[in-house]
């Protein structure tokens, strides 16, 4: 039934699943275990879209030559973590045009003050003081059209992407209130344990690829010796105890990690290593990080190189994504009374 490209029709009463990622250079250990490695369990379940968010990626100056290799990197990788092409069209956001379209139209029902109020925008602009460009403001838009052009149920995202959930929410709401349902009111899907991956250096903030210490992110393309040596110097606490606790945001994030990596559960871990030092659990979870990552490293590998089966995937992802999306895109403007061709 399932053997060739997923079809409309069969696959109808699944839940329909969207989400994205930026191919900002690096992939960190973050994105993997709060986003991606769920993304790649979801696809049996559900009727999942996915994509390469690169129009999203210029809000902030890029080169182009490396932007351009980051796109097909960060394709290749995902493939490399599971994304099965068979089951889950997965396309470059570029290569749809829909997608722009419908961000301009609901950026006309998108409040100046409620994209204010995106803690992303604030950390951006003042991080990128010099361009606070409009489509760094206007990003949450766009990303609203990503998830209801493809009348997503459920969107699988890390804690840091509710808010933009929530405006994508509204504005959906907001449209739907004014001509009649139009799009299905997407609800984030946010695992409990990994949703939020802090830094290594300073665990009181996310993991982040812009972070400028390299110590603080694991990118999951880092060679094994990369990774070792930037968990052994993941800042702790002076308790030398491996349990979850208050004033332990290093340890408490080493657990989370291990815990996503390895399914033990943060009980089990801190049985594991009772009576042992940080040194030795700093050791066991970048072992389990480097084992976690490598035949998803030896797939990129593979992967990367093969450029035309590469373009043979997102050029069927986009072919699939345009069909689908065309529809809503036609349905939105219809609505709101444009002539359409
Ligand atoms: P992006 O590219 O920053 O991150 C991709 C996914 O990784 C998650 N993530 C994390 N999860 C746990 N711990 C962390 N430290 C961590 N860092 C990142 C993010 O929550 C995200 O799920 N705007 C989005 C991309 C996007 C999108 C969409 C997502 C564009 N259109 C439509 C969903 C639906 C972004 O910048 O994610």
């Amino acid at each position: 039934m399932t053997e060739n490209m997923p079809q409309e029709t069969k696959q109808e009463k699944k839940k329909v699943i969207f989400s994205a990622i930026q191919p900002s250079g690096t992939i960190t250990l973050g994105n993997y275990i709060g986003a991606l490695r769920n993304w790649v369990k979801l696809q049996d379940d559900y009727n999942c879209i996915f994509a390469v968010a690169d129009l999203h990626a210029i809000t902030v100056r890029q080169d182009p030559k490396i932007f351009k290799q980051n796109i097909l990197n960060a394709y290749a990788l995902l493939l490399a973590c599971g994304i099965d092409t068979e089951k889950s069209p997965f396309f470059i956001q570029s290569h749809v045009h829909t997608h722009a379209e419908l961000a301009w139209i609901l950026n006309c029902y998108t409040q100046f003050g409620e994209l204010s109020r995106m803690t992303q925008f604030k950390d951006k602009s003042q991080k990128h003081a010099d361009n606070v460009n409009a489509g760094l403001f206007t990003y949450p838009s766009l990303m609203a059209a990503d998830i209801l052009l493809y009348q997503a149920d459920l969107v699988p995202v890390g804690a840091d992407q509710k808010q933009h959930l929530e405006l994508a929410r509204n504005i959906a709401d907001r449209f739907n209130g004014i001509y009649g349902k139009t799009f299905t009111i997407p609800d984030g899907y946010i695992s409990k344990v990994g949703s939020r991956i802090m830094s290594l250096q300073d665990p009181t903030k996310k993991m982040s690829k812009s972070d400028e210490n390299v110590n603080a992110w694991v990118a999951v393309l880092d060679n094994p010796d990369t990774i070792m040596k930037k968990f052994k110097r993941a800042v702790t606490d002076s308790e030398a105890v491996v349990r979850v606790g208050e004033g332990k945001d290093g340890i408490n994030n080493l657990i989370g990690i291990m815990s996503s990596v390895t399914g033990k559960t943060a009980d089990e871990i801190t049985v594991e290593f009772e009576g042992k030092g940080y040194g030795d659990f700093k050791q066991a979870v970048g072992e389990a990080v480097v084992e976690e990552l490598r035949p998803i490293q030896e797939r990129f590998n593979d992967y990367i190189k093969n450029k035309d089966y590469l373009e043979e995937q997102y050029r069927k992802g986009a072919e699939f994504a345009l069909r689908i999306s065309q529809r809503t895109l036609d349905k939105a403007m219809k609505k709101i009374g444009y002539v359409l061709k």
